[in-house]
Formats: structure tokens, sequence, C-alpha cells
């Protein structure tokens, strides 16, 4: 078996084994033992959270004071600690939503967003970058100033002027890639922190 499978099949097993819904769990607790950004009390916002792996170890890392609201087209079994809305993030109607739902801003926002993949790569690479920029966008309304987000992206030429923007609209822009994420996947995390401003005012 080839290392990157051994890998995977790993995660799998593990997740299986914990209860967790999707191998992508590890991503964001592997993003959060480097970061620290979901801590006890944190209010959070998952973007694009089906089945719900994001949302089972944000739940446990913001604990009972916490609040972690998730969103996704797909419909999603519950999880203890999440409240979960079905719908599109390019619906204006979903940030108010969910807004009034966290009850004030969020101190993170995730985004796992993923397209639908076409196999064309310049056609996926595009959407996935036009999908980060409207979690972008989704952010300037619901962020708290000082607050942190993740990104998911794909490497491809579009990346540089993606992490321009970001820096525009954080202190601190780092990208990392977590074990959990298959080492031969273009997939990367872009880890901001210190949000500047609300790009909505
Ligand atoms: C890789 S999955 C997320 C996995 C999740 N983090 C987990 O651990 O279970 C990406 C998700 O993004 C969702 N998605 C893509 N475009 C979306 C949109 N415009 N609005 C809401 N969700 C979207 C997809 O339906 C898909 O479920």
């Amino acid at each position: 078996m080839r290392l990157a499978d051994a890998r995977k099949d790993h995660y799998r097993k593990l997740a299986k084994d914990q209860g967790l819904r999707a191998r992508s769990a590890y991503k964001l607790q592997q993003l959060n033992d480097s970061y620290h950004l979901l801590k006890k009390g944190s209010k959070v916002i998952d973007l694009g959270c089906a089945p719900g792996g994001w949302l089972q170890i944000a739940t446990r890392l913001v604990g009972a004071t916490g609040k972690v609201v998730g969103i996704d087209l797909k419909p999603v079994e519950p999880v203890v600690g999440a409240v979960i809305m079905q719908g599109n993030i390019e619906d204006p109607e979903m940030k108010v939503r969910i807004s009034e739902t966290l009850g004030g801003k969020a101190d993170v926002l995730l985004s796992d967003l993923a397209p639908n993949v076409s196999g064309v790569w310049d056609i996926d690479h595009a959407r996935q970058i036009s999908l980060t920029q409207t979690a972008l966008q989704f952010g300037g309304t619901v962020l708290k100033v000082g607050g942190s987000a993740i990104f998911k992206v794909f490497e491809g030429d579009m990346l540089d002027d993606l992490k321009a923007e970001l820096k525009q609209n954080f202190g601190k822009v780092q990208l990392s890639k977590p074990s959990a994420s298959r080492q031969e996947s273009s997939e990367l995390y872009v880890v901001c922190m210190d949000f500047r401003h609300n790009t909505s005012q």
C-alpha cells in the first residue's frame, strides 16, 4: 500500500473508532493544535459543514459556554451543541439568519467549502477561489474585529491574489497543510488571525 493510501486509511479508521463523521475532522483538530483559534466559550461559524466532522470537533473545543452554527447546501444530521442550517452561503438572507442565531459576531469563521468538481483543473480552482471570496465577504459582516478564520483553498495560479486579499483583511495570514490532508492533494488551509475591519461598513 502506498504511504498516502495508508495515511488515508489510518484517519478513516480512527474517525470510525472515535465516532467522527469524517476524516476531515482531524484536519480541524490538527489546525487547532497548531494555532489554538477555537477556545472554550468561542462563537464559531462553520461554512460548508456537511457531514459534520468539523462541527463535532468545534463543539468539543468551545464547550457548553461556546456557540457553533453550521451551514451547508446538504442536510446534516444533528450534532449536539451545534445549530445547523441548510442553505447557500451566497444567499444574503443566510448571513442575517446565522448572525441572529449566533447572537452577535463570531470569534472564528471556518470554511471547508468545496464546490462540485468538474475534473477540469482551471474551472475547479476558479470555483474554489470564488467560494472562498464569498466566505471572506461573509466574514466581513459576521466576524468580530480581532477574530480568526480558516479557509480551505487549492494550490493554483489564483492563490497569490487571494492571499493578498486576505492580507488586506487580517493582520496575520499563514498557509498550513495538516497531516490529515492527503499529501498528494493540492488542498491547503489559509489560517487568518486578527481580523482588521468590517468589509460591510
Ligand atoms: C469538504 S465538505 C465539508 C466537510 C466538513 N468540514 C466536515 O468535516 O464534515 C464541503 C461542503 O461544502 C458545501 N458547499 C459547497 N458550496 C456551498 C455553498 N454555496 N453553500 C453552502 N455549502 C456549500 C458542500 O455541500 C460540502 O458539503
